[in-house]
């Protein structure tokens, strides 16, 4: 079955059912393969993309309640995104799985909340799992982002 996807600001068509889950049609698809798989349950947050500017784990986000939605995938920023230099200049990754999830996330807040308080990054990262433990550097980076003196 042919559905159309909006995907890094380009139409997307591709053949999969209804139920299919994005993160799915994102990696083997189209070769976004920068989103992660890591639970599949909507747990880690590794597979964390946007739809419509909002972060979402494409794991559980069956392609056809997308259509006419705006989908983002780390590929999507290009790697311009302040985030993206934060994370480059304070050296966040360790093994690195996890860190696409952590930059769509921070990505999401920042653009909703542009000088995140603490309470801010909490809500919004406590979702998206580190098991390399790079917490404190992901918090530091998101504020380095958002001109936020680190803590
Ligand atoms: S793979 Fe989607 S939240 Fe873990
Ligand atoms: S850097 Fe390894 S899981 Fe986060």
């Amino acid at each position: 079955m042919a559905a159309t996807l909006d995907i890094n600001g380009k139409p997307v068509t591709v053949q999969a059912a209804p139920e299919t889950p994005l993160l799915w049609v994102l990696r083997d698809e189209l070769g976004l393969t920068g989103t992660k798989y890591g639970c599949g349950i909507a747990q880690c947050g590794a597979c964390t993309v946007h739809a419509n500017g909002a972060a979402i784990r494409s794991c559980q986000a069956p392609i056809g309640s997308l259509a006419g939605v705006k989908i983002t995938t780390i590929e999507g920023l290009a790697g311009t995104h302040p985030l993206q230099a934060a994370w480059v200049k304070l050296d966040v990754p360790q093994c690195g799985y996890c860190q696409s999830g952590q930059i769509m996330s921070a990505a999401a807040l920042l653009a909703k909340t542009p000088k995140p308080a603490d309470g801010d990054i909490d809500a919004a990262m406590s979702g998206n799992i580190c098991r390399c433990g790079a917490y404190q550097r992901i918090r530091a980076a998101i504020k380095d982002a958002a001109g936020v003196v680190a803590a």
